[in-house]
């Protein structure tokens, strides 16, 4: 029997969009589940969204709305692009969830009533980017290093947890299981903070300071401290204390994190548990950043990566390739489109998907699309060892996966597809096919690459599902379901035998079309025939009637995104008076872009609802195919400044 498999996310701050970097996280996640569902493991996936906390309600104040709609809102997006990205979570869990505040309530309660909890005046540095106090130690010049900000002086009363206490057990912990947290780097950096004395952890916040979060059940003037609340989301979300998923999935579980959060992760979390009585958890899995051009994501910069424009310019299956491949797990990786697109016509366009067509190809020249028949002596002669190249493809990819080296294991099957190459030039098919006498070597010899192909579609399943999934259907191979997800299960591929001889092929088709960076256009002649083909002209109409259409200069003052409505924007223009627009344009603009800009609008349009929205106007905007363009002005002129 395979061991259950539970794996987490962080749960994610509701501050800002989601970006490359969750994405990345949370893909991850998603590969190493199915990775698992391919051992034929029950698996259970959590995420979710972390909403109590300082910075929530400054950002709510910002958006002049409550915290409440506020988390709602972001935690919408967080929780609709997921599927988007065929990231398929077990769960998905929110801080502010009455179930997960009875956790939190509880297991304060536990922890206060043993003795590890204690009242007591503070000063420290506090960064509030962070919600945490910083030690001068920890500091970058002064600064947090993850903020850049001075932290500011603070001194109040707070309740603190004995973590102290727990740091001798915390030490022989790590040391007895080698990779508790992997990889290795990031243990010995956890190892060399506990080196100094651990200082106990404030848990609290008073409410005059803070009221967004949930009240200590042994003090009505405080709130619990972030993490105090966030950490213990990885049990409230399998129903902890007494619900099944939690009995069957902890003993499992394993959580995914980049290196910002080590600490809370790798010492306050492990020491939590303790405290309280739980299991530790089984390993501490953690990543590096993404960087975008050699610099920090932000906003301010502007190269910020929205997941979901890569997926529509670059297909969803690439840009998880991309993800996975590119970044060693542990080591901060650079994202440009250039590499990104470099590595779609390499891998992806070339090795993979020129081997998938020309086999095919061959399969239908040589045998109608029937897989062929082999008979056992020529197999021998003509085995070339892709067997056994097959058998240490799987061997290594499962060591990779298993030890989250995703990199690795993508490049062990990108090596047997080398082999699969070469066993293509050194058999020469088309050599054997013009021979009658050798009908029996090129039937092994197709089937053998027939074969590989479903070994190859197997092992990317987790990665490339969508491609997976594309592979087998062509090749006639029956997926196994574990857990929701399909896959063909790791002992299959074992055997070797995942295609049987006798099935019928599909036609060939182009797995991934080569792209061309500076034509910035994909060179499929589909793609090309639409570009050449505009609509056509409508009916004539007369200036009489042109005329009753009145068009304006807007000013955009506000701007946000719709719950829900993932092609529309809300704006709020300035045309000497404010409207409201629903505009949809959500796909190639991001509110904090049009905010400030001045945009043609028809501003006599019969209003309409869109998402219960009224919307007084159309903003007048160049519509391809793969997004829009909105109109706009020469230069700055007064807001409703007819147009005509
Ligand atoms: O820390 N590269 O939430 P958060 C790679 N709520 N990963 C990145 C990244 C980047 N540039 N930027 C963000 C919190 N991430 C807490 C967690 S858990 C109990 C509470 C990913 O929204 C990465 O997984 O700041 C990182 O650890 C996480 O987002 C931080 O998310
Ligand atoms: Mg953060």
């Amino acid at each position: 029997m395979t061991n259950p498999f539970y794996i987490t996310t962080p749960i994610y701050y509701v501050n800002a969009r989601p970006h490359l970097g969750h994405a990345y996280t949370s893909l991850a996640a998603d590969v190493v589940c199915r990775f698992n569902a391919m051992r034929g493991a029950e698996t259970y996936f959590l995420t979710g969204t972390d909403e109590h906390g300082d910075k929530v309600v400054r950002a709510a104040k910002k958006e002049n709305i409550s915290p409440r709609v506020y988390v709602d809102k972001i935690s919408g997006l967080f929780k609709d692009l997921w599927p988007e990205l065929n990231i398929k979570y077990d769960y998905f869990i929110r801080t502010t969830d009455p179930a997960h505040i009875a956790v939190v309530e509880m297991m304060l309660k536990k922890i206060y009533d043993s003795g590890d909890i204690y009242f007591s005046e503070y000063e420290g540095l506090y960064c509030f980017g962070c919600e945490r106090f910083y030690t001068e130690r920890e500091l970058v010049e002064g600064k947090c290093p993850d903020h850049g900000t001075e932290p500011e002086k603070i001194k109040e009363s707070n309740y603190f947890f004995k973590m102290s206490r727990y740091q001798d057990w915390l030490i022989d912990h790590i040391k007895k299981n080698p990779d508790f947290i992997r990889p290795e780097r990031y243990k010995n950096e956890v190892l060399a903070f506990l080196r100094e004395p651990l200082e106990d952890l404030c848990i609290s916040r008073p409410k005059t300071r803070l009221q967004w979060g949930i009240t200590l059940p042994f003090d009505n003037n405080y709130v619990t401290y972030v993490w105090f609340d966030a950490l213990l989301n990885y049990v409230s979300g399998l129903g902890y204390p007494d619900g099944d998923l939690y009995k069957k999935f902890w003993p499992y579980a394993q959580h995914v994190v980049a290196k910002d959060i080590l600490k809370p992760h790798g010492i306050y979390w492990p020491i939590m548990l303790k405290a309280a009585g739980i299991p530790i958890y089984k390993h501490l899995n953690v990543h590096g950043y993404w960087n975008v051009d050699q610099s920090k994501m932000s906003k301010s910069i502007g190269n910020v990566i929205e997941p979901l424009q890569m997926k529509d310019v670059y297909g969803l299956d690439a840009f998880r390739f991309f993800l996975m491949r590119d970044m060693v797990f542990g080591l901060d990786s650079n994202f440009s489109e250039e590499s990104f697109v470099q590595r779609i016509n390499a891998d992806l366009a070339n090795d993979l998907g020129n081997l998938f067509s020309r086999v095919l190809a061959m399969a239908h020249k040589y045998f109608d699309g029937i897989v062929p028949d082999i008979d056992s002596e020529v197999e021998e002669e003509l085995q070339l060892g892709l067997e056994s190249d097959a058998l240490s493809a799987i061997a290594q990819f499962e060591e990779a996966m298993d030890g989250f080296a995703f990199h690795k294991a993508v490049l062990s099957v990108w090596e047997f597809i080398g082999h699969m190459n070469k066993y293509v030039d050194i058999t020469a098919p088309w050599v054997l096919a013009k021979k009658k006498s050798s009908k029996k070597q090129l039937e092994v010899v197709i089937y053998n690459l027939l074969n590989g192909l479903g070994i190859i579609s197997g092992l990317i399943s987790p990665v490339m599902p969508d491609t997976s999934a594309k592979m087998r259907k062509y090749l006639g191979i029956e997926p196994d379901m574990f857990s929701g997800k399909e896959v063909i299960s790791l002992d299959k591929l074992k055997a070797w035998r995942v295609i049987k001889p006798g099935t019928k092929l599909l036609k060939s088709i182009t797995l991934f079309p080569r792209i061309d960076l500076k034509k910035d256009n994909f060179d499929t002649s589909e793609q090309a025939a639409s570009d050449l083909i505009s609509p056509a002209i409508k009916p004539e109409i007369s200036m009489e009637m042109f005329s009753k259409v009145d068009f304006r200069v807007a000013t955009v003052v506000h701007a946000e995104a719709i719950p829900k409505a993932k092609k529309l924007l809300k704006l709020e223009v300035d045309i000497g008076e404010k409207r409201t627009i629903v505009a949809g344009i959500a796909a190639s603009y991001t509110p904090e872009e049009l905010i400030g800009k001045q945009v043609i609008v028809v501003v006599n349009l019969k209003p309409v609802k869109l998402m219960g929205i009224e919307s007084n106007g159309m903003v007048i905007a160049a519509v391809e195919e793969k997004g829009c363009a909105v109109s706009a002005v020469d230069r700055k002129v007064k807001p409703g400044t007819p147009v005509s």
